[in-house]
């Protein structure tokens, strides 16, 4: 082995072979819960829990909108094809509206889409700056705290975020009027193991972290009536377990159902 190997192989203390830009907060996993409130009664008394907080508003105010990760490309490629004139669509969890401005690169977004963000008030108030200062470009989006005020929609799209959330994905599809056609979910851990819950230290506090069994997951959507179409990996996307390294992850996933009704 080479000085220049052994260099960057020290570089990569968990030993994976890809470290995307962190975007000024860290990312540390503690702990392994078998439920979302034995994850929650784990955290110390008076510390800041979730997203809801000043520091995610910072760090998503600040958050590049150009930036492509490798997964999102499958993403790219699923909107293009499912998005038509006047669609709907529901982005939960989804900050900023990453994608949204990501699939801009690639394509011209069909006239009259309608893309919702449901996020924290905090982080929403971050997307709301960020489309603010991308003017024309932003016209589609709007801000919901509440994912009821979402409406029907063609396609409900989250990116990075069901891991955050405690409700299960078909408990939030079912809080729409109509279950959407489309369901476009990027960046989730799964893996063949039990589900566990863990949790994240972003630095400006701690959350719960849902790492789900990609079988009853992926069961749990299809019981609604759809039809797993696509997955890939993610693998800007890892996870590790301090001090529990059998506890790893080295690619998240992404999937895309369809359900014809
Ligand atoms: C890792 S970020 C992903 C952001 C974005 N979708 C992306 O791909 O860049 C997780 C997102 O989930 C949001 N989130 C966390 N808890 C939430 C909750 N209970 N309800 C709605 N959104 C939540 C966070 O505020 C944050 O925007």
């Amino acid at each position: 082995m080479n000085r220049l190997t052994l260099k960057l192989l020290k570089s990569r203390p968990l030993g994976l072979v890809y470290r995307p830009p962190r975007f000024g907060y860290s990312n540390v996993w503690v702990g392994a819960f078998p439920s979302w409130d034995a994850a929650m009664a784990a955290i110390p008394a008076g510390n800041p829990v979730g997203y809801n907080q000043e520091g995610a508003k910072k760090m998503f105010a600040g958050y590049p909108t150009s930036y492509v990760r490798p997964s999102d490309y499958a993403v790219v490629v699923h909107l293009r094809n499912a998005l038509k004139a006047g669609s709907r669509v529901v982005d939960v969890g989804g900050s900023i509206g990453t994608a949204y401005y990501i699939a801009q690169k690639y394509f011209d977004l069909p006239d009259g889409l309608e893309w919702r963000i449901y996020d924290v008030p905090e982080v929403l108030e971050a997307g709301r700056q960020v489309a603010e200062r991308e003017g024309e470009k932003s016209k589609s989006l709007s801000f919901i705290d509440k994912l009821t005020d979402a409406g029907t929609c063609d396609l409900f799209f989250s990116s990075g975020s069901l891991q955050l959330i405690k409700e299960t994905l078909p408990t939030l599809l079912q809080k729409l009027p109509l279950l959407p056609q489309h369901v476009l979910i990027n960046r989730i851990p799964v893996w063949d193991r039990e589900a566990i819950v863990s949790l994240n230290d972003m630095g400006f506090s701690l959350a719960p972290y849902n790492i789900f069994n990609r079988k009853k997951w992926v069961d749990s959507v299809e019981a609604l009536g759809y039809k797993l179409m696509d997955d890939w990996a993610c693998p800007e996307s890892q996870f590790v377990v301090r001090y529990q390294p059998k506890l790893r992850l080295n690619s998240y996933r992404g999937f895309y159902f369809l359900r014809n009704s």
